[in-house]
C-alpha cells in the first residue's frame, strides 16, 4: 500500500484525477470504478476540466459502479447511477451506454447482484477503482461485519451512515435502508485501488484501515491485502497516521519512473 499526504483537498484530487488520466491515456479499453460521495467529487472536476481542454479522453472507456440504493426511484436525483452522472459521465466524452451499475430495479435482487458479478468479469474487470472511506470504515456499501471476500450482494445500512448520508436527503427517514453494493471480495478484483479521504472526520477511519488490523470490524482494512493500494488524503485526513513521516519520505523521494 502506499499512502500519499498531500496538504489540502484540492491537491488530493489532482493525484487522483491523474491517476486516472493515466489509465485513460494508457488502456485501449479503460475500465474505471466510480465512487459517491464528496470525496472523489475534487478529482472528477478535475477530469471533467482535462476532457473539455481536450487533454483527456473517456471516449473508448467503460465505468462501473461501486454501489446503489435500493427503493429509490430510478430518476431519483441521488441515486448513485444520477450521482455520477449529474458529477462525471454526462460531462465528459463516455458513450452512456458504458455506464453499468447494478440493476436494483429489476424485482430480483440476488439475480441481479450476481449478474453485476459477471458483468464486472464480462467488460475485462476494473483498471481503477475510486474509493472513498465511511465514518465508520465502509468501502462501498460494506458496513463493519461484512467478510472480507463478499461479493456484490445487498446490504443493510447502520443508522451512522444513514445519518452521515442524510444530508443528500429531506431528512434521515428519508436515506433508503438497503443497497446493493460490490462485495470486499469484489472490490479487491480491480487491478488498482485508489482511496481517497480528506478532513479531519476521516482521520479515524483511515488510521484504522491503513494502520489497524486487517479486520471485518474495519471493512476499509481490506486494501492491506491489495498488491496495489493508494490512499491519498490530505493532512486533516492524515492527522492519525504513525507512520505519516515515512510515507511523506517514500512519496518526496520516488523517482520519475515509478508510478503510482
Ligand atoms: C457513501 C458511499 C461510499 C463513500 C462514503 C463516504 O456511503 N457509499 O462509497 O465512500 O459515502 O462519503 P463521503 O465521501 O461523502 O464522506
Amino acid at each position: 500500500m502506499e499512502v500519499v499526504i498531500t496538504a489540502d483537498e484540492p491537491a488530493a484530487a489532482t493525484v487522483v484525477a491523474g491517476v486516472v488520466a493515466r489509465v485513460l491515456a494508457t488502456r485501449a479499453a479503460p475500465v474505471l470504478g466510480l465512487a459517491t460521495g464528496s470525496s472523489p467529487l475534487g478529482a472528477y472536476r478535475v477530469l471533467v476540466e482535462q476532457v473539455r481542454a481536450g487533454r483527456a479522453s473517456f471516449a473508448g472507456a467503460s465505468a462501473v459502479l461501486l454501489d446503489e440504493y435500493v427503493g429509490l426511484p430510478p430518476d431519483h436525483p441521488e441515486g448513485y447511477r444520477a450521482f455520477v452522472r449529474r458529477h462525471l459521465t454526462d460531462l465528459v466524452d463516455l458513450p452512456a451506454a458504458r455506464l453499468y451499475g447494478p440493476d436494483v430495479w429489476s424485482g430480483d435482487l440476488p439475480a441481479a447482484c450476481a449478474a453485476y458479478d459477471r458483468l464486472l468479469a464480462e467488460v475485462g474487470g476494473v483498471d481503477v477503482q475510486l474509493l472513498g472511506i465511511g465514518s465508520d470504515g465502509h468501502l462501498g456499501f460494506n458496513e463493519p461485519g461484512s467478510s472480507l471476500r463478499s461479493r456484490t450482494r445487498v446490504k443493510t445500512l447502520t443508522s451512522r451512515t444513514r445519518a452521515d448520508n442524510a444530508r443528500f436527503f429531506a431528512g434521515p427517514d428519508e436515506v433508503p435502508r438497503h443497497v446493493v453494493t460490490q462485495g470486499l471480495g469484489t472490490i479487491g478484483e480491480a487491478r488498482h485501488l485508489v482511496l481517497v479521504a480528506c478532513g479531519a472526520a476521516k482521520a479515524e477511519p483511515v488510521a484504522a484501515a491503513v494502520e489497524g488490523p486487517l479486520t471485518a470490524s474495519c471493512p476499509a482494512s481490506v486494501l492491506q491485502l491489495h498488491p496495489h493500494a493508494t490512499v491519498v488524503v490530505d493532512e486533516a485526513a492524515a492527522a492519525r497516521l504513525r507512520h505519516a513521516d515515512y510515507y511523506r519520505e517514500a512519496y518526496a523521494g520516488k523517482p520519475d519512473w515509478q508510478t503510482l
